[in-house]
């Protein structure tokens, strides 16, 4: 019985190893084709890098953002500003000057504190630099009192 079990267990392995032979060809042979695949994969790994600019989804709500003034997300990098009551605006906070987070609303001024650079509250656009281009206006939407930007 016990050399039974022996052939048994010989025939197990070898069999194992032809499966394992034929299954590394097969490997082979798989991994030369996928070549225009991991090109794909690198196009769709943008779609990722953008949310690292700044990240998007639901930033808080309605009641962290005064009227006729606005509030910095700073983990998001993501100023919303609410020049008239109702009226959300949402602009990246990241200066167009050096790169720095914008630091403030006061009113309808953003603020960068690095170099002194000023944006409208309303628009984005520069009101006193040296910023040399407006915020870029990020797409918002007021769902109830959650701020939902993508
Ligand atoms: S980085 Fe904002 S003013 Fe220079």
């Amino acid at each position: 019985m016990t050399e039974l079990s022996d052939q048994t267990t010989r025939r197990a392995v070898l069999g194992g190893v032809a499966a394992v032979g034929a299954g590394a060809v097969l490997a082979a042979c798989g991994s030369d084709e996928p070549k225009d695949a991991a090109g794909g994969d690198a196009t769709s790994g943008d779609s990722g890098s953008g949310g690292d600019a700044a990240a998007g989804g639901e930033i808080g709500t309605t009641a962290d953002v005064p009227v006729n003034g606005g509030t910095v997300f700073q983990k998001q990098k993501i100023v919303v500003t609410q020049p008239t009551e109702g009226d959300f605006k949402a602009f990246t906070a990241v200066c167009t000057h050096s790169g720095c987070t914008v630091g403030e609303v006061n009113g309808d001024t953003i603020q960068c504190n690095c170099h002194g650079s000023q944006y409208s509250a309303e628009d984005g656009s520069v009101k006193k630099g040296p910023a040399p281009k407006p915020l870029a206006a990020k797409k918002l939407e007021v769902d109830g009192d959650k701020l939902i930007v993508s």
